[in-house]
């Protein structure tokens, strides 16, 4: 670590999200009525929270269902804007400057895919190397490394509706890390997942952060 790397790469303060949620009155008397009147209340995803995490630093949430963790990890990288407080990714805030911190996240939704369904993995990687602009000697480079930790080699070549659950979180994950971002998300990466394939991804995480 360097001495002079004091600035924390992700800083949130005050971070805080609400929601604008129709209330619903019950019944079907309740469904007539609601398609004319639209009572409002707020409900408080994310209260106040702050927090740094500095260079070369793994922090992970923990909370129920509802906490707000999918929350402040949307308002970390740019998806959903505060309420109020604000994030900063190395200095950046990921709502106000996006063109130019978007390139260094990467973020996984263990519920979502960035994949596209009706390519092989390889063409979907192809497809995200060139959004990114990543130059082909650095991803393939990069594929070499991902191959090692994930395995991604032997599944390089199956269409992404055909990969089991565990297989498309290796794609996902590869998918993330493939314009090599110094910052990466994983909302619920090993959600459905058996043992063997959680294991391979806590090394995944731990052998990434080198
Ligand atoms: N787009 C939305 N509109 C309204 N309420 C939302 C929205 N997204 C999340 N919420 C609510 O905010 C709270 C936090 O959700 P979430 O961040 O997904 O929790 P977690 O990931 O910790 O399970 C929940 O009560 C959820 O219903
Ligand atoms: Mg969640």
């Amino acid at each position: 670590m360097t001495v002079n790397n004091t600035e924390p790469v992700i800083k949130a303060t005050h971070l805080t999200k609400e929601f604008v949620v129709n209330k619903k009155s019950k019944g079907i008397r309740g469904a007539i009525i609601n398609l004319f009147v639209t009572d409002k209340t707020i409900k408080k995803a994310v209260d106040d929270i702050s927090f740094e995490v500095n260079k070369g630093e793994i922090i992970g949430f923990i909370g129920p269902n509802g906490a707000g963790k999918s929350t402040t990890i949307k308002m970390m990288c740019g998806i959903l804007n505060p309420t109020s407080g604000e994030v900063l990714i190395k200095g950046l805030s990921p709502q106000k400057q996006r063109q130019e911190i978007v390139k260094d996240l990467g973020v996984v939704f263990g519920q979502r895919s960035q994949l596209y369904w009706d390519l092989r993995l390889g063409e979907s990687f192809e497809l995200l190397r060139r959004i990114y602009q990543v130059d082909v000697r650095k991803y393939d480079d990069n594929m070499e490394e991902l191959d090692r930790i994930l395995n991604i080699n032997e599944i390089i070549n199956t269409p992404v509706r055909q990969l089991s659950l565990g297989q498309r979180m290796r794609g996902d994950l590869a998918a993330a890390m493939l314009h090599s971002p110094s910052v990466l998300f994983l909302d619920e990466p090993t959600i459905g997942l058996d043992v063997e394939v959680k294991y391979a991804i806590r090394k995944f995480i731990k052998e990434i952060n080198k």
